[in-house]
């Protein structure tokens, strides 16, 4: 320390001065608006900044800077700085759905250089890819999930998680377990099973490949890199590196193991494609392992909570799924339906409103200029369809902090029809998620096998007692995190 103050007292102040203009261009550079930018509205750096720094969750942040910002002018897009540069979050559903039903117009983004997540992902799949190279991976996934809804194997998973909430050992019918954990074990061996072909057996073993995948997801999100992606390259994080180049090792092997043993799985339909390469099917592996099974995990969880938050309303979604399944018939495709359960359809919609996993999708950018509604976007600038925001915008839903599945069996209102365009936790046009029928079908048996199973309410201490609170996640994902529920057995 001695040493470095007697260097830096013998450097020259001409030094000092380059030092110092070298720091408040890249502080410069870093924050401010484009020149190109500056005609649209945007929310305050200096909030936005203090909201990073102190690791405020995602819809946290939405709901108390940008949405309040961004009614209070009237404005459906505002420009916001994130991960390094300001982007376009879109919050008016109809300028969403604009741009969301043309694709041609507005290509996905390519990620920014070095951020660890995309390294992470790859860029050969259906998420990522553009244009006719994405028709061809969305062409062989969405052939996949046109393969039978594997209900009979949520409804198995369902019960190996009864076996965990209430081990058939101990004599309490009560038990308060982290749902949270659970429900990602959960969608982790639905999502394992069906599409990757692969058992994690994730629900009654600790997997190593969930610990691994948790941890290098912790370690990306470390708020520095998040703000100034650009560290990456002058201070690599090797030992990450290493360990998310092993996990994407792992799933060459998953898939060599899966040629070498075919199975019924939408990855052995997608093997068969001879126009997918090797790479091409590794990097779909990965995007449908975190695409699948966080997002499910983060509504079953909500979905939980609010039910353990409103008796009356887990009640009347016991009655239906009792009226209709009776007490102990496994579940079908017909009895799971969303005609069949209208009720517990609603509860799982607007639990999928109110804490939407994903809460914006990835950035879009126009290769030319456009005119969304009354903005003009210039070429190559990053916009984002902000659906947490829009499942929170007063103008839409009137009362949008309230849990209130009623509002999705209106029929015939204008509101009703509202409704029905601005719920998007899937997004919307031709990039939407190729999974949601899988999902809500998934999240429909799970809730249908609790329902009849247990009733929950949260512990007396629980960190939820004042509202649901997510984890953290740079990467736009909202999941409940440290959901203790107690589970007491229902007598039949
Ligand atoms: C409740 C659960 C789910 C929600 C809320 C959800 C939501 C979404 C959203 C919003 C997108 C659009 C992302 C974007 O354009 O950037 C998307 C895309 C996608 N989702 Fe889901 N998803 C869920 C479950 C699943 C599951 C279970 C799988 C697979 C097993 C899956 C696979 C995909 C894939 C492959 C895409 C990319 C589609 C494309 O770009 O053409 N999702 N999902």
């Amino acid at each position: 320390m001695t040493g470095f103050l007697f260097v830096a007292k013998d450097l020259p102040s001409s030094w000092w001065i380059c030092a110092g203009l070298v720091v408040a261009f890249l502080i410069f550079h870093t924050f401010t608006v484009p020149s190109h930018l500056r005609h649209l509205p945007r929310v305050p750096i200096f909030p936005l900044l203090i909201s990073y720094l102190s690791g405020e969750v995602e819809d946290v942040r939405i709901k108390r800077l940008i949405l309040p910002y961004a009614n209070e002018r009237g404005e459906g897009l505002v420009l916001v700085w994130a991960l390094g540069r300001w982007m376009i979050h879109i919050l008016d559903y109809k300028l969403a759905a604009q741009m969301s039903d043309n694709m041609n117009l507005f290509p996905k983004e390519l990620p920014p250089d070095g951020l660890l997540l995309w390294r992470f992902i790859g860029g050969s799949n259906v998420l990522m890819a553009n244009g006719d190279k994405w028709r061809k991976h969305s062409r062989v996934i969405r052939d996949a999930f046109g393969l039978p809804i594997p209900v009979d194997l949520f409804t198995s998973l369902a019960k190996n998680l009864f076996a965990v909430i209430s081990p058939p050992s101990s004599p309490s019918d009560s038990h308060t377990v982290d749902f949270s954990e659970l429900a990602q074990r959960f969608a982790l061996d639905a999502v394992g099973s069906s599409v990757l072909g692969h058992d994690f057996d994730a629900i009654r073993t600790e997997s190593l490949f969930v610990r691994e995948y948790n941890g290098i997801m912790h370690d990306i999100a470390n708020p520095i890199y998040l703000i100034a992606p650009w560290l990456e390259r002058i201070v690599p994080r090797k030992e990450v590196v290493n360990r998310m180049d092993s996990l994407v090792d792992k799933f060459k092997q998953l898939l060599q193991a899966k040629k070498d043993e075919p199975g019924d799985d939408m990855m052995t339909l997608m093997l068969k494609d001879p126009e997918m390469s090797d790479e091409e099917l590794r990097d779909n592996m990965v995007v449908l392992f975190i695409a699948g099974h966080d997002t499910s995990a983060g509504g079953l969880s909500t979905l939980i909570y609010f039910l353990a938050t409103h008796p009356e309303i887990q009640e009347a979604a016991r009655e239906e799924v009792l009226r209709v399944l009776g007490p102990t018939a496994d579940p079908s495709v017909g009895t799971l339906s969303a005609t069949s359960l209208p009720y517990l359809n609603a509860c799982i919609r607007e639990a999928l409103r109110i804490n939407t996993p994903i809460s914006y999708i990835v950035p879009r950018a126009p290769i030319n200029g456009v005119t969304l509604g009354k903005y003009y976007i210039p070429p190559n600038t990053s916009l984002i369809y902000n659906i947490y925001a829009v499942h929170h915008n007063d103008s839409v839903w009137g009362d949008p902090k309230a849990f209130r599945p009623a509002r999705f069996l209106e029929k015939g209102t204008p509101r009703a029809a509202m409704v029905k365009d601005a719920w998007v936790p899937f997004a919307t046009g031709p990039r939407q998620c190729p999974a949601r029928n899988f999902a809500l079908y998934e999240q429909r048996a799970l809730a249908v096998m609790l329902l009849r199973e247990y009733e929950w309410s949260l512990p007396e201490n629980s960190i939820h007692k004042n509202g649901l609170r997510n984890a953290f996640s740079p990467f736009a994902l909202t999941l409940p995190h440290d959901l203790h529920i107690t589970f007491t057995k229902k007598k039949h």
